[in-house]
């Protein structure tokens, strides 16, 4: 190539360069690199819709929700309207609890993509997540007609329509919506739900364990972005985590608090791992199974002499078959339920108490918070001393 020519085609090349740089960048996680990548881009491409689009993805890494928008926005006054900007714009604005606008921002991507049912999936969420339960069935129902297999629609079906519930969220499901959620997860959680989860498992803890010596085998079964691995970490003297969701898991091995975290299915998990754990810990996890049968008794396999299960489930005596799948997509049960599970594990339900473990549209979600021990009381006392 001659000079004049590598002069003349020098500007484009940049462009292309920048933008497929920090493609590769956020795909591989490092939104940080990929900001700084696109905001020293020379002045020359700042009128490309895609760098814009691409501002926005990256801002969304590193939770800023605003900006995101704000970059998202700029992409579509520059003439960057597709139904992935539009889609892009709908996850900041649910993010912001702007629930109306980003249904809105959904429709506009589903007008010009009418044929992609996780377009559908995401409106059915906002409206869910707004009250319009109807308007949110709707959604679900257009993404299985198109999708009949998508286990986010027949999860969300099952929740909004009242049909028997499955016995377990199925791992699709599981997978789909928490690799959607990781990057607001904390924030949302923590910063605008009050999320108690970490605090009422430590609690349940030290009531039952004492002071922690960092000796433990502990497990954070459904480990999600790793919020309650500070809290678990002077127990342990190893420190297991596993989850469905890679993006979750994403998090957690950004904290650097386990020794080990893996991408399985929780309940094949301890049923693998026979007397391998003092500790085994599902903070807001069985929120996502109705039947409790099988995964206490997976504990139960999984628990060491001594050890114990420290758990929460939101709470609804009313659940007539002890277990409800509500309307939010996730699992509610009763005492008399969780109860008669453990005792038919061998677990020995040694502590309970309801307690308020989020809020949701405002209102607080009571739980029970509960101890499930693989011994009797008594024996497990002789067993420490
Ligand atoms: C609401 S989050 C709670 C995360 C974490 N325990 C906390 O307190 O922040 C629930 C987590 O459980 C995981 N999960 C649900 N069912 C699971 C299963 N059967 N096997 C493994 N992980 C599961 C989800 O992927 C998600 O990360």
């Amino acid at each position: 190539m001659t000079a004049v020519a590598a002069l003349d085609t020098g500007l484009d090349w940049s462009a292309d360069r920048i933008i497929g740089d920090a493609g590769r960048l956020l795909g591989d996680h490092r939104p940080a690199d990929a900001l700084r990548l696109l905001t020293d881009a020379p002045a020359s491409t700042h009128d490309l819709p895609l760098l814009h689009h691409l501002t926005g993805r990256a801002q969304a890494g590193l939770n800023n929700p605003l900006a995101a928008l704000t970059a998202f926005r700029k992409a579509a006054e520059r003439g960057g309207a597709s139904a992935d900007l539009f889609n892009d714009m709908g996850n900041s604005l649910a993010w912001l609890g702007k629930l109306g606008p980003a249904a809105d921002a959904y429709r506009l991507a589903i007008r010009l993509q009418p044929n992609a049912a996780p377009l559908y999936l995401n409106l059915g969420n906002a409206l869910s997540a707004a009250g319009d339960l109807a308007g949110a069935a709707r959604a679900f129902a257009e993404c299985a007609t198109q999708c009949p297999s998508d286990p986010v629609a027949r999860h969300m079906l099952a929740a909004l329509t009242g049909g028997p519930p499955p016995d377990r969220a199925a791992d699709g499901y599981v997978a789909a919506n928490f690799d959607n959620f990781a990057a607001s997860f904390d924030a949302t959680l923590v910063g605008k739900l009050g999320y108690e989860g970490p605090a009422l498992i430590r609690a349940a803890m030290d009531r039952q364990l004492g002071r922690p010596e960092g000796q433990l085998y502990v497990l954070d079964a459904g480990c999600g972005t790793g919020l309650c691995a500070p809290l678990l970490r002077p127990f342990a003297a190893q420190l297991d985590g596993v989850d469905l969701s890679a993006e979750m898991l994403v998090h957690a091995q950004a904290r650097q608090a386990y020794d080990r975290l893996d991408r399985v299915e929780l309940g094949a998990h301890l049923a693998a791992h026979p007397a391998h754990w003092d500790a085994i810990v599902a903070a807001d996890v069985f929120s996502y199974f109705g039947n409790l049968a099988e995964p206490f008794r997976a504990a139960k396999l999984a628990l060491r002499p001594g050890g114990a299960l420290f758990a929460t489930v939101e709470s609804d005596e009313q659940a007539a078959a002890g277990f409800v799948l509500r309307p939010s997509g996730r699992y509610a049960h009763t005492e008399a339920f969780v109860a008669a599970c453990a005792r038919d594990a061998g677990l020995y339900l040694v502590h309970y108490e309801i307690r308020t473990l989020r809020h949701e549209r405002g209102l607080p979600v009571p739980a029970m918070v509960f101890i499930l021990a693989a011994e009797a009381p008594g024996h497990a006392e002789e067993h420490h001393q």
